[in-house]
């Protein structure tokens, strides 16, 4: 398979409604998943959603093994989520900066939920569900807003905390 151009801010399919996969197992979501593997491992990316891959499909990926770009974060599991569904536990929220492949080289502190349980299936149509908290949460809710059109940005809530990031963190 191969790595795709990846969509950058701005781009309809990136503020569009995803629509949910049909059918699983099938040769073309195969191709799809190995496409989204192959783009996230390319840009050393922590999620990708097909949407950025210009396919409108209700499909996301992450994982982190070690990541150069979160030397600091515990793993997560290659995880393949489609038609996820979201629950929402308990009031604590947290900031962090987060960064998309579709935004390159900015940064952004955005406010999450930190506890949530995620449903969905992977490519064969075995269902997934768990809890998760942390970075991992945010991962997971950071590439399901893409199936929902919405990128992080729109989550900031004090737009001094969004940049460029070789220009965010030098001290003042
Ligand atoms: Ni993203």
């Amino acid at each position: 398979m191969s790595v795709k151009v990846v969509l950058r801010m701005g781009h309809p399919l990136l503020k569009s409604i995803a629509n949910p996969v049909q059918e699983f197992n099938t040769p073309e979501l195969d191709c799809l998943i190995e496409d989204m593997l192959d783009t996230m491992a390319d840009f050393d990316g922590a999620g990708l959603a097909a949407p950025q891959i210009a396919v409108p499909l209700r499909v996301v990926i992450f994982g982190i093994e070690h990541n150069p770009r979160y030397p600091d974060i515990e793993p997560i599991p290659q995880t393949v989520l489609i038609n996820p569904e979201i629950s929402l536990i308990g009031e604590k929220f947290e900031s962090a900066w987060e960064g998309c492949l579709s935004i390159p080289n900015m940064r952004g502190l955005v406010p999450r939920i930190t506890n949530i349980k995620y449903k969905g299936f992977d490519q064969i149509g075995n269902e997934i569900e768990r809890f998760a908290d942390g970075f991992h949460a945010r991962v997971v809710l950071h590439e399901i807003d893409h199936l929902d059109g919405i990128l992080y940005p729109e989550r900031i809530k004090d737009l001094k905390n969004f940049g460029f990031e070789d220009q965010i963190f030098l001290e003042s």
